[in-house]
């Protein structure tokens, strides 16, 4: 019982312990982005095969000792941007193969050795931007021995001790932030060993030091970030490449103040160098600034150098005919303008001869200048992207070196036969072109995007063309034909255009893929229809044409047959059901019913008779006689005799019905079969078939089965059952005796008022 208490309250406490750990709600099967989600406790993990978590930008303050249970399998862990101040010892015991782990910009006040016991796997580190001001105890990254990458220091790092990097070895990559550093243990960072790649934020001078260590220890590339100097401290700073072995040397983010007490350096010894960077340096008052002859000694030798948003404005001829072992130049975000171009490339004559890649994308040129570089032999790529051309000249002078033409950006508003034809690779994105149509016989790459081209570019110009990028234009539709115009094509982009999603278009984008030579590089969704206006807005993939859109023809021609099959359909039903008949009836009764009823007092027979033709004979020779001859006499309506010549038969049927006292039916097979049709409808009008009024008189001449009176005929089947009627009688006695009957029948009450 005791047991069972407790494996119960161990159970409660495991469900609220793991129900009070978050989700995270953005996971992919081995890897979870829970970057910015306001979590201030690590989410519980939702499968054993995580290998990637991301938890920057959160609200982590306190890393307890279990929170990583469950994230066995993890590789990298990301906790930057949080306010961590404490991690337990054991909080990373259980992560044995993690291989990078980024605590930057967090509050750590103190690094423990602890943490760091069983991460055999580690090989990125950062501890960049917290508040420690040295590592730990010392020893600290002893056990981390396949560490490759490491970063760390912070505004408060103070101490750099030798202790602090034993057992580092294999370290490929060193950034260190110490603006703040007041002690280095000389040798600390020597003892690592050949470091490839140091970058150093320092405020200098007074810690040139660590660089100086550094440069001798066998770096290769070295970095300085995020500082403030001035021009003497930087000249200084490149005095101290000399005689070591540094291949690549970066200055970034700089800002750097004039000085005028600084000296050139005397003796350059920078045979290995082979790149300098100088990247957004800012210099206050750049335009004192002498021209960049100082940098004279170390650009002489190296081959590739990139001065990019640095305000400069100008290289003179005189310098730069120095640079004649520069194969690779980007200046680009600078202020250079057409004459400081120019004066840069000696107007043409030759400066430079070695360049293979020149970059002034962004400066504030305004026209192509081929001529500038018609003597650089091995000139392949030209960067001139960014800036303000408008248009091409109508014919240039190019390099027949040049593969690589960038002038995307540059507001031009038509392209001339100016562009080489040696290009391989042409950017013309966002520009305001409306018609691109220039051979290039070479080109495999065209990027094209944001113009306002209608159509693509003829395929028959660029016969090697493989990749085209023509997104953002106002194309309206792509086919398999044009795309066929295209030798070589593999690869398109062409989404956000202006599509009409015609049937045919929505068929070739829908169809299967695999089917054609060219391959859709850019996301299907973002192929939109602009028109027409139903699918506007919709992607090309989920719009639905209905089958009129797309035959037209076809399903006209079937709706066509369709309404005629419809039309006959209807006449046959017509004919079957004596639909025309009924609608005869209705219109007599219609017209009937508009007529003023007669008084009793003007009714001029006594009785309308209505029979068939074939009975003609029986009424000829009994009824008329005995009727309108005998005492009294009766008058009686016959259609022979009274009905009006030329008249609508039924018009004078109706008539006679409304002039007679009685109407009286002699019935037999034939009228049935040919005169009833006449009467039947809803007569109630006419008085006839009325319950009350006896206005119907029924002569039967021979014997009729109710059965084989037509359907359509229901209201003679209903008379004939629930009225009684005259029969004719075989048996000559019994003759007289009809005739009264009759008589009776048809009598009108006045009529014998006024007779008797
Ligand atoms: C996090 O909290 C801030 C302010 O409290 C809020 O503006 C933001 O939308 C929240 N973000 C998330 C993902 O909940
Ligand atoms: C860091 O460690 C020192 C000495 O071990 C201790 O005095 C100090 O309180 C610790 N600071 C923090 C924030 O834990
Ligand atoms: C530069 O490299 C060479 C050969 O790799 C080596 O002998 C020399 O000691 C290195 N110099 C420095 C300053 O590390
Ligand atoms: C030229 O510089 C711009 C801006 O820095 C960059 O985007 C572009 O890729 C560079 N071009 C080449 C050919 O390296
Ligand atoms: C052309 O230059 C622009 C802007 O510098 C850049 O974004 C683009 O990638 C370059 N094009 C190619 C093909 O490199």
């Amino acid at each position: 019982m005791k047991l069972l208490t407790y494996l119960m309250f161990v159970l409660l406490m495991h469900q609220s312990f793991s129900s009070s750990r978050p989700q995270c709600h953005s996971c992919e099967p081995t890897s979870c982005d829970c970057s910015r989600q306001n979590l201030s406790d690590v989410p519980a993990a939702p499968s054993k095969l995580i290998t990637e978590l991301d938890l920057s930008f959160n609200m982590l303050k306190t890393i307890g000792n279990s929170d990583f249970d469950g994230y066995a399998s993890l590789r990298s862990l990301i906790m930057s941007n949080n306010k961590i101040s404490t991690i337990h010892e054991q909080a990373f015991v259980k992560l044995a193969t993690l291989e990078k782990l980024d605590l930057s910009f967090n509050r750590l006040g103190n690094l423990s050795a602890g943490w760091f016991k069983n991460l055999y796997s580690l090989q990125h580190l950062n501890l960049l931007g917290n508040t420690y001001t040295v590592l730990g105890q010392g020893n600290l990254f002893e056990p981390l021995k396949r560490l490759k990458s490491l970063f760390f220091g912070g505004p408060n790092f103070q101490n750099l001790r030798k202790s602090d990097f034993s057992g580092l070895s294999h370290l490929e990559e060193v950034v260190f932030d110490g603006p703040n550093l007041e002690d280095y243990g000389e040798g600390s960072l020597r003892q690592i060993g050949p470091i490839q790649f140091v970058t150093l934020s320092l405020y200098f001078p007074p810690q040139m030091l660590p660089f100086h260590v550094v440069s001798e220890s066998g770096t290769r590339r070295i970095a300085f970030k995020n500082m403030i100097m001035t021009f003497a401290a930087c000249l200084a700073l490149i005095n101290q490449l000399s005689d070591s072995n540094i291949t690549m040397f970066t200055l970034e983010d700089i800002t750097l103040f004039l000085s005028f007490e600084f000296f050139f350096p005397t003796r350059l010894n920078i045979q290995h160098l082979e790149e300098a960077v100088f990247k957004n340096i800012d210099i206050p008052q750049f335009y004192t600034f002498p021209a960049p002859n100082f940098l004279e000694p170390l650009l002489k030798v190296v081959r590739r150098v990139s001065i990019v948003n640095c305000k400069m404005f100008a290289i003179p001829c005189e310098s730069s005919v120095l640079f004649s072992q520069m194969e690779y130049l980007d200046l680009s975000e600078n202020y250079l303008t057409d004459l400081a171009l120019s004066k840069m490339m000696c107007d043409g004559k030759g400066a430079l001869q070695s360049l293979h890649t020149l970059n002034v994308s962004r400066n504030h040129l305004m026209v192509i200048n081929s001529r500038l570089f018609n003597k650089l032999e091995k000139l392949e790529n030209i960067d001139m992207s960014g800036n303000t051309f408008d248009s091409t000249p109508e014919s240039c002078y190019w390099p027949p070196s040049l593969q690589f033409l960038n002038l995307s950006s540059s507001r031009l508003t038509k392209v001339t036969a100016c562009l080489p034809v040696s290009l391989r690779i042409l950017d013309l994105s966002h520009n305001a072109l409306t018609v691109f149509n220039i051979e290039l016989p070479f080109l495999t790459d065209l990027y094209i995007s944001g113009n306002k081209l209608h159509c693509l570019p003829d395929g028959g110009f660029y016969p090697h063309l493989a990749v085209l990028s023509i997104q953002n234009n106002d194309l309206h539709t792509l086919s398999r034909d044009i795309l066929n115009g295209y030798d070589n094509l593999k690869s398109l982009e062409a989404s956000s255009d202006t599509y009409v999603c015609s049937c045919d278009f929505v068929a070739f984008m829908t169809s299967d893929p695999t089917n054609h030579r060219v391959t859709i590089g850019d996301e299907f969704k973002s192929y939109i229809c602009d028109s027409p206006d139903a699918e506007r807005g919709e992607s090309v993939g989920d719009v639905r044409l209905s089958v009129f859109e797309c035959h037209t023809a076809l399903a006209f021609s079937l709706l066509c047959l369709a309404i005629v099959a419809v039309i006959l359909l209807i006449a046959g039903l017509c004919f079957k059901f004596n639909v025309l008949w009924y609608l005869k009836m209705t219109w007599t009764w219609l017209r009937a019913k508009r007529k003023p009823k007669l008084k009793k007092g003007e009714l001029e027979f006594d009785a309308f008779v209505s029979y068939s033709e074939m009975d003609s004979g029986w009424v000829d020779a009994h009824l008329i006689p005995e009727l309108e001859q005998a005492e009294p006499h009766l008058r009686l309506c016959l259609h022979k005799r009274d009905f009006i010549p030329g008249g609508w038969i039924l018009d004078n049927i109706m008539d006679a019905i409304e002039r007679s006292h009685r109407t009286l039916f002699v019935i037999s097979k034939h009228f049935v079969m040919s005169e009833w049709c006449k009467y039947e409808l809803d007569y109630t009008h006419f008085r006839l078939f009325d319950h009350n009024e006896d206005t119907v008189v029924l002569i039967l001449l021979e014997p009729i089965d109710k059965d084989s009176i037509p359907k359509k005929f229901c209201k003679l089947r209903r008379v004939m059952n629930s009225r009684t009627y005259l029969e004719w009688p075989d048996d000559d006695n019994q003759i007289p005796r009809f005739w009264q009957s009759l008589r009776t029948a048809i009598m009108r009450p006045e009529t014998d008022d006024t007779n008797f």
